[in-house]
């Protein structure tokens, strides 16, 4: 085999593994790449890592799911062990602006951001929340968005 041969395989090796490390991450159908991931992550440690965990784990890592002895709920892990990934992007967008929607006496209160964020971080925070998911997660959030649409 002659050098150009190998140089030419080599190419295509790396195309594909540089294709397979950026799967698509959409939010509301618009497409985001590495950086604003980076930018989405940034706002993520400054507005949710407190209560979600630095790694979205949840505030109660050992026992994510369940009620602490207060008989409440903490903030839940972002990651797949959670349920967010259940939810379409409508309801992931409404649920930072407008804050908590659990009931006082049963889960921890989650504050609305709708005026110190905008929009725009929104949507990169939410972002940033999808690479915390796998492939099947995802395919199942994208339907459950896809839902919102038909209702
Ligand atoms: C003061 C603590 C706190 C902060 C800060 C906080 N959250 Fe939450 N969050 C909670 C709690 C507690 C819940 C569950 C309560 C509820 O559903 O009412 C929750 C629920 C959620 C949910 C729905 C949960 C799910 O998995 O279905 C989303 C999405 C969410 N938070 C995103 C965020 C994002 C994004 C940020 C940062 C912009 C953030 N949260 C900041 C406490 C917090």
């Amino acid at each position: 085999m002659n050098c150009m041969m190998w140089f030419g395989i080599l190419i295509v090796f790396f195309t594909a593994t540089a294709c397979t490390q950026t799967a698509e991450i959409s939010v509301r159908g618009i497409n985001f790449n590495e950086n604003q991931i980076v930018q989405g992550q940034q706002i993520y440690a400054q507005f949710c890592a407190s209560c979600h965990g630095a790694n979205g784990e949840g505030q109660f890592p050992d026992a994510p799911l369940v009620p602490d002895s207060t008989g409440r709920f903490g903030a839940p892990p972002h990651t797949g062990a959670g349920h967010t990934w259940h939810h379409g992007d409508e309801l992931l967008i409404r649920y930072v602006q407008e804050g908590g929607m659990g009931s006082p006496s049963s889960f921890y209160p989650m504050p609305a951001f709708g005026d110190s964020l905008t929009e725009d971080d929104i949507l990169l925070v939410i972002a940033y929340l999808k690479t915390l998911w796998n492939d099947e997660q995802r395919a199942y959030q994208q339907q459950a968005t896809e839902a919102e649409h038909s209702n």
